[in-house]
């Protein structure tokens, strides 16, 4: 769309002995047909020059926020931190030291890599490198939490000796392994608009079932999933509404999120927005028991054994399977053992078009409910069966959209 044949790869390099390497992956990147410019940290610049930059990627090297002649405002680097990012197809962080993912986690913009990011619009990556103690820090481990939330793509440092002497984790990933992710992000945010014009729904995170004023039973459901889902639908052109349970991540940008604690509060929103929905996914981990009674006041402990009894919650699922018309409707399923067989009954069962069956327990290690991977299996009523492999939700999100995609299409040439 408009964007030029040779994809453009900004390049924002800290202040790490790491830097050094950043000539490298400007080699790696040209290697795979990516242009590239670059930009120092001040910091960077004392580990390698801007002229190293010039030379290979034969562009301006930025460096400052305010170049001189930029108080001029018919001049051209008055505006660079807002020009330069909006040329670029990709914005790579190279090496990402612990003081670039806090600004970037926060939004500083204190020098022109950092104000250039806010003013970037694409994919972000980060490719982190430090001290083994400083990548271990709550304070780093929450920055990236934050920027994972926010999409960002954090290309996860190697372990092995470092600079400092020290062994662990925290060294800067390889170049190549750095270019590739780069070009797999970018490969990723190319693909069909086929869902223009279409409105999804899609439910995500567990539910919250009280059992007295401050206690509740609920599940270790993240979100995540259903979250890919959501950006992917958004990405193909649809208008996407999110019913979500308690979750701490926060919904992709321009999703209209509605936020819900219980199954019978998910099923209300679910059903008022069906009318409206084209597709609806059921990703959300819906508690299939809540407690009978919700004391109203805090259960005090005592040393006796305290039951509490549990009755079956509404499965909404199956409800949207009798009422959905000729929408079509995904569910979810998480089994420990004959994932096939069982997806299948449960798909047939529930009425739906498709049922994504994702293995639990032993059988996932360590993929599925709060993990940043999924696998499994894509079924459909007209047969269909898509093998999901194991990998990062938004590229199995991908997958599933593209097994539904021609049910989706039959259905508009029906209408
Ligand atoms: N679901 C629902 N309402 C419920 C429970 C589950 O809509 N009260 C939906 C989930 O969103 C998911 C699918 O149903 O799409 C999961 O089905 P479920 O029968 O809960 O699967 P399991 O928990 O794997 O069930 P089972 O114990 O039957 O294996």
């Amino acid at each position: 769309m408009g964007k030029p044949a040779q994809p453009r790869v900004l390049l924002g390099v800290g202040g790490g002995i790491a830097a050094y390497k950043a000539a490298e992956i400007v080699r790696r990147l040209q290697d795979r047909g990516f242009r590239v410019q670059a930009t120092l940290t001040a910091a960077a610049q004392r580990f390698i020059t801007p002229l190293t930059f010039a030379a290979l990627t034969q562009d301006k090297v930025v460096t400052e926020l305010f170049e001189p002649g930029a108080a001029q405002p018919d001049s051209a680097s008055a505006i660079e931190h807002i020009e330069v990012p909006l040329r670029a197809d990709a914005f790579l962080v190279a090496p990402a030291t612990a003081d670039l993912l806090a600004k970037l986690a926060h939004g500083l913009a204190d020098d022109f890599l950092t104000t250039a990011h806010l003013a970037y619009q694409g994919p972000l990556l980060v490719a982190p490198a430090m001290n083994v103690n400083m990548w271990n820090h709550p304070a780093t481990q929450a920055n990236l939490a934050v920027l994972r939330g926010r999409g960002v793509h954090v290309i996860e440092p190697d372990e092995g000796a470092m600079a400092c002497g020290m062994y662990g984790p925290g060294r800067l990933a390889e170049p190549d392994a750095i270019a590739a992710e780069v070009e797999r992000v970018l490969e990723a945010g190319r693909g069909p608009r086929d869902l223009e014009g279409l409105s999804v729904l899609i439910t995500a995170g567990p539910t919250r079932e009280p059992v007295d004023p401050v206690r509740y039973i609920s599940n270790r459901s993240s979100g995540r999933m259903g979250f890919a889902l959501a950006a992917e639908a958004l990405r193909r052109g649809a208008r996407v509404r999110i019913v979500r349970g308690p979750v701490a991540l926060e919904p992709p940008a321009g999703a209209e999120a509605v936020a819900v604690e219980t199954a019978a509060e998910m099923r209300q929103a679910v059903l008022e927005r069906l009318p409206s929905s084209d597709l609806i996914i059921m990703a959300a981990a819906v508690a299939d028991y809540r407690p009978r009674q919700v004391a109203d006041r805090k259960i005090k402990k005592s040393d006796a054994a305290l039951a509490i009894e549990l009755e079956p919650t509404q499965d909404i699922l199956a409800e949207l399977g009798r009422l959905k018309g000729d929408r079509v409707l995904v569910g979810f399923a998480a089994e420990t053992n004959d994932l096939e067989a069982h997806g299948l009954d449960k798909l047939r069962r529930k009425g739906c078009d498709f049922l994504v069956a994702n293995p639990v327990g032993d059988a996932a290690a360590g993929a599925g409910m709060d993990s940043e991977e999924n696998q499994g299996l894509l079924l459909g009523a007209a047969g269909e069966r898509i093998e999901l492999p194991r990998e990062g939700k938004a590229a199995m999100a991908r997958r599933i959209f593209d097994g539904v995609a021609p049910a989706l299409a039959r259905r508009k040439a029906h209408v």
